[in-house]
């Protein structure tokens, strides 16, 4: 099935930045061009440091653009969870610093001219049934109790019948995200913030800190590593739960929802918006969220959504389907900061669902840092709370040691004569794992009735990978690698591709 998000396809088209093909020397290396490295690489050049930011693909394509444009102070997982787990002065904290975020983001839009659809408007949160009043009840106590303007109603102001309870906190936000990351590389990139696109990270060395990649390196004196979660083997992954969740857009017909980010809780949570362009309307719906690993993934998740959507707003036939990746941290706070054992790298990572916000946060965060002003939030995010509590020293096993480079990949056997036969009943677009000399291989038919064969573990720590028939590549429960069926990086923590398996066709 092909997926591609509506800011993908409605992003106006920005001519493509170069690859770095050169060895060079720069203050600050930042690995990831979506909108935390690119907020970081923005205020750093402001205060006179040269930059270089690397993107293995195009600015913005891999989280970002996968995103639902929704900026907000409050927080997935509930403002009254965090006051629960860390008590009402750090939940306080977090909505302080989340608003400073987007204020950050419209003073950029207006400065630079950023064409994105920036708009404040109401956040609510919608109760569909009684069974999620109380939830509804609690988050809008927290919600007060962080200073926030909310607001209790008894119905919900977009046309969903069953809208029991709805709790609406004003003066939020929304952008077309894709929109705001590309214009804000070309705005910001010149002679001292220099952007590479299609440039594969291969390696990182902390001290001295340089970054390698397919074609050269960057010497320089701080490294961020800005790729949603820390690309190679760190600490902050052995906390890290993965979780993906899928999105549809359609174009609307009438009956038009006030604007606002709507987040509907039921026997399922959905997140809808709309976003018009053009004068054409498309309805947004993002939601089937599930934790890696837990269940089974293949297209009826986009059915589900568009039946949802269907159920609720007279939609036109549905034109974009995607789905995007969020790291949680166990203890519900991103990990923002230098990294645990590190001189001069920092990440930035732990985002949940609420990624665009937390994302500038963490850009304004690390440069603080970087340019050693001090961050009212330091101590809220730290990544060195990792070693700091009852996790101290206890590292998972796999994680004794943090590494920015490839592992060696392990020989992947070839397919001969015998595999290849059992495999002829294998019909296009379908997937199968198979063993050979005890290892696992993972063979995928494509439309064209070519064979693909990769190894059957992820080249990140050696878990076993699956497939996802919704988005057809192979994912790694553990830490969210994901590969192509050839055996590409799409996204995760995976430097190394999959190695690929001969197939011996004269067998
Ligand atoms: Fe870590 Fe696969 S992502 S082992």
């Amino acid at each position: 099935m092909d997926t591609t998000s509506l800011w993908k396809g409605t992003a106006a088209k920005t001519a493509c930045l170069p690859t770095l093909q050169t060895d060079l020397n720069v203050d600050v290396a930042i690995v990831g061009a979506g909108i935390t490295g690119l907020t970081a690489a923005m205020l750093l050049v402001q205060a006179g440091k040269r930059v270089a930011v690397l993107d293995a693909y195009k600015a913005g394509d891999a989280s970002t653009g996968n995103s639902t444009g929704n900026l907000y102070a409050t927080v997935d997982l509930g403002l009254h969870t965090l006051e629960e787990l860390h008590g009402l002065e750090a939940m306080r904290r977090v909505v302080e610093s989340r608003s400073a975020a987007v204020d950050l983001i419209e003073a950029t839009v207006a400065r630079l001219n950023l064409e994105c659809g920036f708009q404040r408007l109401p956040w609510h949160l919608v109760a569909l049934d009684a069974a999620h009043v109380g939830e509804v009840e609690k988050e809008a106590l927290a919600a007060m109790r962080a200073r926030l303007h909310a607001d209790l109603r008894d119905d919900a102001p977009l046309p969903l019948d069953a809208a029991v309870k709805t709790l609406v906190v004003e003066d939020q936000a929304q952008f077309q995200p894709l929109a705001y990351v590309r214009q804000l590389a070309q705005r910001i990139g010149g002679e001292n913030c220099l952007i590479f696109e299609n440039t594969r990270v291969t390696a990182i060395d902390d001290a001295p800190a340089v970054v390698h990649t397919t074609h050269g390196k960057l010497q320089c004196q701080q490294i961020v590593i800005a790729t949603h979660t820390p690309i190679g083997i760190h600490l902050v992954q052995s906390q890290l739960e993965v979780v993906r969740e899928y999105g549809i857009s359609a174009p609307l017909h009438d009956s038009m929802p006030d604007p606002g980010v709507y987040w509907c809780i039921g026997q399922e949570r959905h997140s809808v918006r709309t976003y018009t362009e053009h004068g054409r309307t498309w309805l947004v719906v993002v939601g089937s969220a599930h934790s890696l690993g837990e269940k089974e993934v293949g297209p009826e998740r986009f059915r589900n959504l568009e039946a949802f959507a269907r159920d609720h707003w007279p939609i036109g036939p549905v034109e974009y389907r995607w789905s995007a990746q969020r790291y949680r941290a166990k203890d519900k706070l991103p990990y923002i900061g230098r990294n645990v054992d590190a001189q001069n790298t920092y990440i930035a990572t732990g985002f949940s669902g609420d990624g665009l916000t937390y994302g500038t946060l963490a850009g304004m965060m690390l440069a603080d840092e970087i340019l050693g002003r001090g961050t009212p939030w330091r101590d809220l995010y730290a990544v060195e709370r990792l070693t700091r509590d009852d996790r101290q020293d206890k590292r998972p096993q796999g994680f004794e040691q943090e590494s920015s480079g490839p592992a060696k990949p392990a020989d992947t056997p070839a397919l001969g004569a015998d595999q290849l036969s059992q495999l002829a009943d294998l019909p296009p677009c379908q997937s199968r794992k198979i063993e050979i000399d005890g290892k696992p291989v993972a063979v995928y038919r494509g439309q064209d009735g070519q064979l693909q064969a990769v190894a059957g573990k992820c080249s990140h720590m050696g878990c076993e990978i699956k497939w996802n028939g919704a988005e057809t590549s192979w994912d790694c429960d553990c830490h969210g690698s994901r590969f192509a069926p050839d055996g590409r990086v799409l996204e995760g923590p995976a430097l190394a591709p999959l190695q690929a398996a001969k197939l011996d066709q004269g067998a």
